[in-house]
């Protein structure tokens, strides 16, 4: 299986590794097939995500698309960041091999999940947003 050089980059060198204490949102996801798990923390002023940081329980293809992820993010406004699928994350890297797509979900779906919970505790709507399919009660 073959990784583009901006695949290994981000997966050895990760960027915005993390928790983050006063984080506006936190969204947090798993994927069902391989079981990893991906958190994903935002912080939010005026619209605008200024910081962005993730961790993972997940594969160096999970590791590498939420640390483009959450770089791709900082600076952009709410709708702007929801724009950022997984397709355009994995297009940042130059391409993922097919059988790792799936964990590209991960950083988009655990974004979007931040995103949500942002909007649940401001009490906003996001327009285009969706209520994340799987949610962690448990933090
Ligand atoms: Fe689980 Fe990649 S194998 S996220």
């Amino acid at each position: 299986m073959e990784y583009t050089e901006k695949v290994m980059e981000h997966f050895m060198n990760p960027k915005n590794v993390g928790e983050m204490e006063d984080a506006s949102g936190i969204g947090t996801v798993g994927n069902a097939s391989c079981g990893d798990i991906m958190r994903v923390f935002l912080k939010i002023e005026n619209d605008v995500i200024i910081d962005a940081s993730f961790k993972t329980f997940g594969c160096g293809a999970a590791v590498a698309t939420s640390s483009m992820a959450t770089e791709m993010v900082k600076g952009k406004t709410i709708q702007e960041a929801m724009l950022i699928t997984n397709k355009a994350v994995m297009e940042a890297l130059d391409g993922l091999p097919p059988v790792k797509a799936h964990c590209s979900t991960l950083a988009e779906e655990a974004l979007q999940a931040a995103l949500w919970d942002y909007a649940q505790k401001n009490d906003i709507v996001i327009p285009g947003l969706e209520e994340p399919k799987e949610h962690d009660h448990h933090h």
